[in-house]
């Protein structure tokens, strides 16, 4: 019932009025909170804006008047549905507020009849008003769900062709993949925001995305590299970016992807970018890919082991990678990698 104990403003300076409008709303089952000027009414509304469902407010009031009480409840609390009570000489003004936002006028003296059907209709107002918000939430929610979910698919489609490739080579399977679990991993211990880790674990799945775009037989050659073939290596970061360059959605994941081989001290590549001029994401992706790189098998050599990896990341720090960043690692690998790669132990 619209009508359950709904709690009503009364407003107005004259007690007579204030009275015969308690009595009224308790006789209808209404509860209710009077105010004798406008001072009074704003500090109401100020405190139990939650709680109160309509006002019905005086517009000829001494000192603060009904004006100033419609102007702030409309401007402040848009749902809650205002009704004047105005004399027939203020009707033109009551017409003005009806404009700005006032839900309707009621003559003095009024009629119980009039008063209730205005009140009911006040209050479906502005349930329909709060159906209609929530409703529209609840939209923006779904919108944002399933824009996610298309995202999420497209991102694990490009990075299938990822890994495709590197399914190709047993000594690269599943490097993207590691990746991007201890980026996860460095996320939580750097308590990063949620569409931040998004975009770390986005940026370390499609990192070496730019692979595609060099041969095989280069990739998965065996032994040392030419200083050409290395130079064609060195492409990769930038291929990524103009691999990913039409997908919109990851335009802000760009400069990660192609930061990833760029060293603290401004000796890496591509761009030779130096410190916080590469983005904080790329070097977290740096020291996991490196770490990964490590403790892999190589066509060239066996897995170093876990204590020399570390120790490989530890003496990078500030030279190749951010200090912080090897901070963050270090922790990951003591809570958690260590033991989940035990097998790895010092040959
Ligand atoms: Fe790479």
């Amino acid at each position: 019932m619209l009508n359950d104990k709904k709690l009503i403003l009364i407003v107005d300076d004259e007690e007579d009025i204030r009275e015969i409008l308690s009595e009224t709303l308790e006789s209808m089952d209404f509860a209710h909170l009077t105010a004798c000027d406008g001072d009074e009414a704003i500090g109401l509304l100020d405190r139990h804006h939650d709680t109160i469902d309509a006002v019905i407010c005086d517009l000829k009031m001494p000192k603060v008047s009904g004006d100033q009480v419609i102007a702030h409840g409309t401007k402040h609390y848009p749902l809650i549905p205002i009704i004047i009570l105005t004399g027939f000489a203020q009707l033109d003004m009551a017409l003005d507020h009806i404009r700005l936002g006032a839900f309707d006028y009621m003559t003095k003296p009024f009629r119980v009849k009039e008063l209730l059907l205005l009140l009911n209709r006040s209050l479906e107002f502005r349930q329909l008003q709060e159906d209609k918000i929530a409703y529209q939430n609840t939209l923006e929610e779904r919108i944002e769900e399933a824009t996610q979910a298309l995202h999420n698919r497209v991102v694990q489609t490009v990075s299938s062709f990822i890994l495709a490739i590197e399914e190709k080579d047993r000594y690269t399977q599943g490097h993207s993949k590691r990746v991007a679990e201890y980026s996860a991993l460095m996320a939580d211990v750097l308590n990063l925001q949620e569409n931040e880790r998004l975009d770390l674990l986005y940026a370390a799945q499609l990192h070496d995305i730019g692979k595609i775009g060099i041969s095989e037989q280069l990739l998965n050659k065996p032994g040392k590299l030419n200083v050409v073939e290395y130079e064609t290596i060195k492409t990769h970061p930038h291929k990524g970016v103009k691999i990913l360059e039409p997908l919109d959605f990851l335009g802000h994941l760009l400069p990660i992807i192609e930061g990833h081989h760029e060293w603290f001290d401004g000796n890496g590549y591509p761009n030779g970018l130096k410190g916080e001029n590469i983005p904080y994401l790329a070097r977290i992706i740096a020291v996991c890919d490196t770490f990964d790189a490590m403790t892999s098998e190589r066509s060239y050599r066996k897995p170093l082991s876990l204590k020399i990896a570390i120790q490989e990341i530890k003496d990078g720090s500030g030279s190749q990678f951010d200090p912080q960043a090897v901070e963050a690692f270090l922790k990951v690998f003591e809570e958690t990698l260590a033991t989940q790669m035990a097998h790895l132990v010092a040959s």
